[in-house]
């Protein structure tokens, strides 16, 4: 099969050639994302392969039903940039890679918990600058701490099984109950009282239009003042002016990002050089509790390869004209 990468990484390159070496896929990569301009791009192609921010809406899947296009290949879990009704209506197949590494994603929330908690982030820039006083370092034991979770599937199970080897008590709300959670004595309650009760919040639900904004202000009100709250979900679960006015009265204690609503803009890319414009992200940067990632959660080796290896074959099954269990 013909295929067009989208917002390739040098790292995305790698990752997909060493896989092709047995398929021979045929794989050409644009450094650009997919978008109406850059359309044409994906000129004799039979597939694209696209990541998290590149917005498949109904109007870019006419374009590119029109170039001939019958595949869009999703190189990530998450669904919510493309919308499937349109594509399906136009004969366009959409696959993804429901999983990878859950692991990169759960020992990547723990990251966030261990830097907020402990403040290494901070310590190593004092320690550099010939500063070992410890003023403003004080954290908490998670051991005993009520860690709370939304969205016990893949990542979120495997968040719940190290957390709970720092000897945390861990609560979670999902609609469907994850067995091996249910048996290692995680403890299923409603939404709120994850909210009410949780030392430490971690989100791993995907976005959808009824979890858009889940964490608002009457939400962020139920939490414990001095919260820790985690998403590595995706951005917009979480109403981020709302957060904000939280962080500034104290009552969020500390905040992990690795995604964020308006990344798209942003992530992925150097912008070092520039102004940046978006006064919301820059507002919370100036939190010394606040500590944001750019989306580099599901980034290990393991991951990378694991993704390319199940895109691909996912291609290769729609080329063969067999079922591909990862259709969505
Ligand atoms: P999954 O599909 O295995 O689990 C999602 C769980 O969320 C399911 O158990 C589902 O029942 C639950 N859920 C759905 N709606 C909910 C709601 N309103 N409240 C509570 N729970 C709800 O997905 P997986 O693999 O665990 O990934 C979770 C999310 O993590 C993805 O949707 C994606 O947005 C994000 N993700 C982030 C990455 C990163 O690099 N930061 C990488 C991969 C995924």
């Amino acid at each position: 099969m013909r295929i067009g990468f989208f917002s390739t990484k040098p790292y995305d390159k790698t990752s997909f050639i060493h896989a092709n070496a047995a398929l021979m896929h045929e794989l050409i990569f644009f450094e650009a994302a997919l978008s109406e301009q850059t359309c044409a791009l994906a000129c004799d192609v039979d597939a694209v392969c696209v990541f998290v921010n590149d917005q498949i809406d109904a109007h870019l899947l006419r374009c590119l039903a029109g170039r001939g296009v019958k595949v869009v290949a999703l190189r990530c879990a998450g669904f919510n940039n493309v919308d499937l009704a349109a594509a399906r209506a136009l004969g366009i197949a959409v696959v993804r890679v429901p999983a990878y590494s859950p692991y990169a994603v759960a020992e990547h929330a723990l990251a966030l918990i261990l830097t907020l908690n402990r403040h290494t982030h901070r310590a190593y820039n004092r320690v550099r600058e010939g500063n070992f006083a410890l003023n403003g370092l004080l954290g908490f034991d998670l051991h005993g701490k009520t860690v709370g979770i939304i969205g016990t599937g893949r990542i979120g199970a495997v968040f719940a099984h190290i957390m709970q080897g720092f000897g945390c008590t861990l609560i979670a709300y999902d609609q469907i109950p994850n067995s091996t959670c249910l048996q290692s004595g995680v403890r299923y309650v409603d939404q709120d009282t994850v909210l009410r009760e949780s030392d430490v919040i971690s989100l791993h639900c995907p976005l959808t239009p009824q979890t858009q904004h889940m964490i608002d202000a009457s939400k962020i009100a139920l939490m414990k003042p001095g919260v820790m709250l985690i998403n590595t979900g995706r951005g917009a679960l979480i109403d981020t002016s709302a957060v904000i006015d939280g962080l500034k009265v104290g009552h969020v204690g500390a905040l992990g990002l690795d995604v964020y609503e308006q990344e798209e803009a942003l992530f992925f890319e150097d912008h070092s050089n520039e102004i940046i414009q978006d006064d919301v992200l820059e507002r919370l940067l100036t939190f010394p509790n606040v500590l944001i990632t750019a989306h580099q959660g599901f980034f290990t080796r393991e991951a990378l390869a694991a993704i390319a290896e199940t895109t691909l074959l996912n291609l290769s099954q729609i080329e063969r004209h067999k079922a591909c269990p990862n259709a969505l």
